[in-house]
């Protein structure tokens, strides 16, 4: 079988993971449903191949993702031709002013941030173009102690699938650690793969970086995706948690 570089193959990866729950769609048009009034757009960082921000659009919600793959944004595009799917890197942003009415980052694309620094400018820039009062969501890998998901892996068997592996710990910091990973995922007889450092967060960590220059309140850590399941602490066993913020006024 051939093996690819993952996201310049695009099609391979939605055929795996382009499908939308609907409990994923109902958590993020509630929170974003107060502030998206009057045409307000949402950005979404790393949007990939578009599946929620689509789905997000047949719920009458307004959209601009970035991501640094031509590949991914090209599904993008055909799937919501209303969109705004810009070529960009998270780190820099090619945007003005306090526009946007919420913030998105699905499936853990925050976590491709790696660095003290490039996180909290990041943070900083995301905090720059937020209304007042608007959500940031992110679903990102999360564990009281990250350097323990060395060896973890999760696996979806059959004619397409995928394999997901934490590996070797590249770096700790006081958001939590940057683990290698590798994803691979099949789908028709044809295969694709990346490695990449993600990070993984501490509940602490991620506070403390969204709350430090006091550009972000209000954290709540939700098991994905429910919306009953707020709480100020993630439990002891979490290893994913989706994060809500917002911007202070
Ligand atoms: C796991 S996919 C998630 C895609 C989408 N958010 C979803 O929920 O399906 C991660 C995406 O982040 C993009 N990405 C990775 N690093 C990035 C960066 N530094 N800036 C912008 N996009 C990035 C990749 O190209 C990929 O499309």
């Amino acid at each position: 079988m051939e093996s690819t570089s993952l996201y310049a193959h695009a099609d391979l990866y939605d055929a795996v993971f382009g499908r939308v729950e609907p409990a994923e769609v109902d958590f993020l048009a509630g929170l974003l449903a107060g502030a998206t009034h009057g045409g307000r757009r949402v950005l979404s960082l790393g949007c990939g191949t578009g599946r929620l921000e689509a789905a997000l659009a047949a719920r009458g919600v307004r959209w601009v993702g970035l991501d640094l793959s031509p590949a991914m944004l090209r599904v993008a595009r055909r799937r919501d031709p209303a969109g705004h799917a810009v070529a960009a890197r998270m780190e820099s942003m090619p945007f003005a002013g306090a526009e946007f009415a919420g913030a998105l980052a699905g499936l853990l694309s925050f976590s491709y941030v790696v660095g003290g620094q490039a996180r909290r400018d990041t943070v900083r820039r995301l905090g720059d173009l937020l209304l007042p009062e608007a959500p940031v969501i992110l679903e990102v890998p999360m564990a009281w102690r990250p350097r323990a998901l060395q060896g973890v892996s999760e696996r979806l068997e059959g004619a397409a699938g995928f394999e997901f592996r934490y590996l070797d710990l590249a770096s700790e910091d006081d958001a939590g650690a940057v683990l290698h990973t590798r994803l691979r995922v099949w789908s028709e007889g044809r295969t694709a793969e990346r490695y990449a450092p993600l990070t993984v967060f501490t509940p602490g960590g991620i506070r403390e970086l969204l709350t430090r220059e006091g550009l972000f309140a209000n954290v709540q850590f939700f098991a994905p995706w429910e919306s009953a399941s707020a709480t100020d602490t993630p439990p002891p066993d979490c290893l994913r948690a989706v994060v809500v913020a917002r911007r202070t006024a």
